[in-house]
């Protein structure tokens, strides 16, 4: 028989193929590496039965081999196009959103060894949290601003991926990982928004709960199973705690892991188009490690000093424990889903709580399905004309939102008339439709666009609207609901 036999007794060479005599010669010459060093000091040796390899790799192929031999970096590709490494193609949106996953997995756990998830003692073990634990305001504001920074960085993540194109071909199904990402931390930061029971949390949670009573057929069912009974008390908190703490987290990190797998296997993120002076032809491709990942530490560093000094500066709010008998007022839902509930100021319930949200999930799980392929992506905003589109719907949105909101303020929406699911319910939604299919039909025929960028510029209409309205909820809604000035609210 021909060939060589290795230190494994295999057999390589004559009568193999090219690739299984690489990857034997790759396996043995690891071997060998490990056995080098069996003279080497104890720490040495426990540190490289960890990690196999040389050490710091100092080659191309070291840090090849590197890459591809860590269990965590192996999620990544090992090369990568260079022109996806411009920080203005991703600005590190999704690698800062696992950055601030795991402040909140280690801030949260440190937590977890005080707080009680009980009616009685929820509100004590926060206070206990932050007036007798050294360091404990500092962990809680780590953990509330991390929340907070994450649900911001994932929607200009998201933004990110939409308005390059990154959704299309070979990346249509981990969009709708994303989606599942998106909806889990939000559920994620939902849950975690209850825990403190004081009044703020007592009544955002009793108000949103409360708004599933609109949900046809399974809506109350839904609640109760939330609440674990009628009314919010201990057992919700043991439901919004299992979630918060077990549920969520360990789903997340499943998710995430598909994720980035899904990213690795198409080499990295969508292509951005050569610049002038690039030459044509295949881009340059280059090493994951040193060249992202140094880029995506730093990076951390950079989320890691804003976290800090975020908590250090402003600490987490705390209010006066939950009182069942004595709503705020106004109360506020949490600011990401303030959007929804300055909504339902203006439409009827089951438009502003099932219909619009639904209807918005649906489509954002189709819209790489519902789009064009074999059109060109990577380039932020598609081309100069899909740029020019998507400014004139924000700037449209930007405007008609508030001005809508104000006239059916002053209109008064419980004036007397037609009937409230015809004046807050069909007719808005019979005229949103109307709008959104003139704006694609406008955007189609008058001004050339294609069907990517018609959608693109649906798409920044809706969102600025949405984000209009969040912004109306958060700091322009005072007593009773009412309009009023930031400053008075
Ligand atoms: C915890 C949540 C998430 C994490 C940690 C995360 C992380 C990442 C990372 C590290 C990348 C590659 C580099 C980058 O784009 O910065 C990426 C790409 C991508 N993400 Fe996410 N992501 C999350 C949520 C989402 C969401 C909510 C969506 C969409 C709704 C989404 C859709 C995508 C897509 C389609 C890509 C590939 C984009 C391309 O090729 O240009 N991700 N994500």
């Amino acid at each position: 028989m021909s060939g060589r036999v290795t230190g494994c007794g295999r057999r390589v060479g004559i009568g193999r193929s090219p690739a299984y005599n690489a990857r034997w010669g790759e396996r043995v010459e690891r071997d060998a590496d490990h056995q080098d060093h069996a003279g080497a000091s104890l720490l040495r040796r426990v540190w490289r039965s960890a990690f196999p390899g040389r050490g710091i790799p100092r080659t191309d192929r070291d840090r090849a081999l590197a890459t591809r031999n860590t269990a965590l970096l192996h999620l990544r590709p090992v090369r990568l196009p260079a022109r996806t490494l411009r920080w203005t193609h991703t600005f590190g949106l999704g690698g800062s959103s696992l950055v601030l996953f795991t402040f909140l997995v280690a801030s949260g756990a440190l937590m977890m060894l005080l707080y009680q998830p009980t009616a009685g003692g929820a509100h004590l073990s926060v206070t206990a949290i932050e007036k007798e634990v050294v360091f404990g305001p500092l962990v809680r504001g780590v953990h509330y601003w991390s929340a907070n920074l994450l649900v911001l960085v994932l929607l200009a993540h998201v933004a990110r991926v939409f308005l390059t194109g990154g959704y299309h071909g070979p990346r249509q199904f981990n969009w709708v990982i994303g989606v599942s990402l998106l909806l889990l931390v939000l559920a994620a930061s939902f849950t975690g928004y209850l825990l403190p029971w004081d009044q703020l949390s007592y009544w955002a949670v009793t108000i949103s709960t409360g708004m599933l009573q609109y949900v046809p057929a399974v809506g109350p069912t839904l609640a109760r199973v939330l609440k674990g009974g009628t009314e919010l008390g201990t057992e919700t908190l043991v439901v919004f705690y299992t979630l918060h703490t077990t549920v969520l987290p360990t789903t997340l990190v499943v998710l995430m892991a598909f994720h980035f797998w899904r990213v690795r296997k198409v080499d990295g993120v969508v292509v951005p188009p050569p610049r002038p002076e690039e030459v044509g032809g295949q881009p340059e491709k280059v090493l994951f490690l040193p060249h992202l990942l140094g880029r995506e530490a730093a990076q951390a560093a950079v989320v890691l000093a804003l976290v800090l000094w975020l908590a250090a500066l402003f600490g987490a709010p705390l209010g006066p424990p939950a009182n069942p008998g004595m709503s705020p007022n106004p109360a506020k839902a949490p600011w990401y889903f303030s959007g929804f509930q300055e909504l339902l100021v203006h439409v009827h319930p089951v438009l502003a709580v099932v219909v619009i949200p639904l209807a918005g999930l649906f489509a954002a799980l189709l819209l790489p399905y519902l789009t064009v392929d074999d059109e060109p992506a990577g380039a932020w905003f598609l081309s100069r004309r899909g740029r020019r589109l998507a400014a004139v719907a924000a700037l449209t949105a930007a405007t008609l939102t508030p001005a809508l909101v104000a006239l059916d303020e002053l209109l008064g929406s419980g004036s007397a008339g037609a009937p409230g699911w015809l004046r807050g319910g069909l007719l808005p939604l019979v005229v949103l439709v109307a709008a959104v299919a003139a704006g694609y039909r406008l955007a189609r025929t008058r001004f050339g666009a294609t069907t990517n960028e018609a959608v693109q510029a649906v798409v920044v209409l809706l969102a600025v609207a949405l984000a209009a309205l969040t912004l109306i909820g958060v700091y322009f809604r005072g007593e009773g609901m009412a309009l009023t000035w930031p400053w008075r609210a």
